[in-house]
């Protein structure tokens, strides 16, 4: 089976994606799948990489990075035999994305996690893993994954949205006290995140939010432990199913757990606990959020779904993740790892999810 593992990509998340990548392309067992590494530099341009995941990792705090010098060049191009869009080798003459029987993009955040690739592979008529175009788009969108997930009963934080250079009105500021958390919609790995606890403060935090999203989000922030989730689409039909809990514990100086703490000193920064210490109704209540934001969503292959659990143990949906992070500080691969699936088994079943 030739899985390309596309990763890279025109987002903030661009160097999460090749550390991710090469997670999953050394868990792909070579007996049974051959490997096609493609790369998307930050700019669009795609690249035939040699995919050795030992490039692929975190080096001297720096994250990887895709250039147009990282392999040989691709080009996308509409398909004269009617197949849609296909990526031609420019050195080694025509090498037809379509050839390959899967693609695994295994990428974060914009033109990647939003839908846009999603629709490109659906047009080529290609497979692939995880969320179709809608789910995607939907999850991304940090406002309506809170309307969808609400509409279906999962308890979501106060929040606001400023869209269209809008400030937040005082009615607003009332309603949701500080601190509060500022966010783009649509982004991923806490970019262009800031918590505000000071409205004099709000102003430069909107706009740092819309350097990545015009549209930004203000959230109550949620004084509570944060917990994920991870879900996979059911076998043969079968019902979504949760994995264990984790909780992400901040342990250094960090004011919230944000990239640097995620993913540059996660080693130092944060404890993680899987499963979770909860008590059992609230781990079930937990993962039966997981699963119904996944079906609220209309998510696909998997999905990492994220909550704040407050002392008094409510619980409040985040987000959800339609490709969640597969580094080595990412909690998905551990949650399931926990729950009886190692990594090669995880990876193995997505692909197969998506060829099914
Ligand atoms: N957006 C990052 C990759 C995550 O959710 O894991
Ligand atoms: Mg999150």
């Amino acid at each position: 089976t030739r899985v390309a593992v596309v990763f890279g990509g025109r987002s903030p998340e661009h160097g999460i994606s090749c550390v991710s990548a090469g997670g999953v392309i050394s868990a792909l067992d070579p007996d049974e799948y051959e490997v096609v590494p493609v790369g998307i530099t930050r700019a669009g341009q795609w690249v035939l990489t040699g995919g050795e995941p030992d490039q692929l990792v975190i080096r001297a705090r720096q994250l990887p990075e895709i250039t147009a010098d990282s392999g040989v060049d691709l080009v996308l191009r509409a398909d004269p035999t009617g197949r849609g869009l296909m990526v031609l080798d420019q050195v080694e003459g025509p090498r037809a994305l379509a050839d390959v029987d899967v693609v695994f993009p295994v990428l974060h955040g914009a033109y990647g996690e939003d839908g846009t690739i999603q629709g490109m592979l659906e047009m080529a008529g290609i497979p692939y893993v995880g969320a179709n175009v809608f789910a995607s788009a939907a999850a991304m969108d940090k406002e309506f994954t809170k309307k969808l997930c609400a509409a279906e009963g999962i308890p979501i934080g106060p929040y606001a949205v400023l869209r269209n250079g809008m400030t937040l009105s005082d009615a607003d500021k009332e309603r949701l006290g500080l601190p509060v958390f500022v966010k783009p919609s649509r982004a991923g790995s806490s970019v262009g995140v800031s918590k505000v606890s000071d409205w004099s403060d709000l102003d430069a935090a909107v706009a740092l939010a819309r350097e990545t999203d015009p549209k930004v989000l203000v959230e109550s922030a949620i004084v509570g432990r944060e917990v994920e989730c991870g879900v996979l689409e059911g076998e043969a039909g079968g019902s979504p199913e949760a994995s264990v809990i984790a909780e992400v514990r901040l342990v250094a100086d960090h004011e919230f757990y944000d990239f640097q703490a995620k993913y540059i000193d996660s080693a130092t920064s944060c404890e993680y606990d899987v499963p979770a210490n909860l008590p059992e109704r609230v781990t079930r209540e937990i993962q039966d959020y997981a699963v119904r934001s996944f079906t609220a969503l209309d998510c696909a292959g998997l999905a990492r779904a994220d909550f704040f659990v407050t002392p008094e143990l409510d619980v409040y949906l985040n987000e959800v993740n339609t490709m969640p992070g597969f580094t080595p500080s990412s909690m998905f691969p551990k949650m399931w790892a926990m729950s009886g699936l190692e990594y090669p088994k995880l990876v193995d079943r997505l692909v197969r999810t998506a060829l099914a």
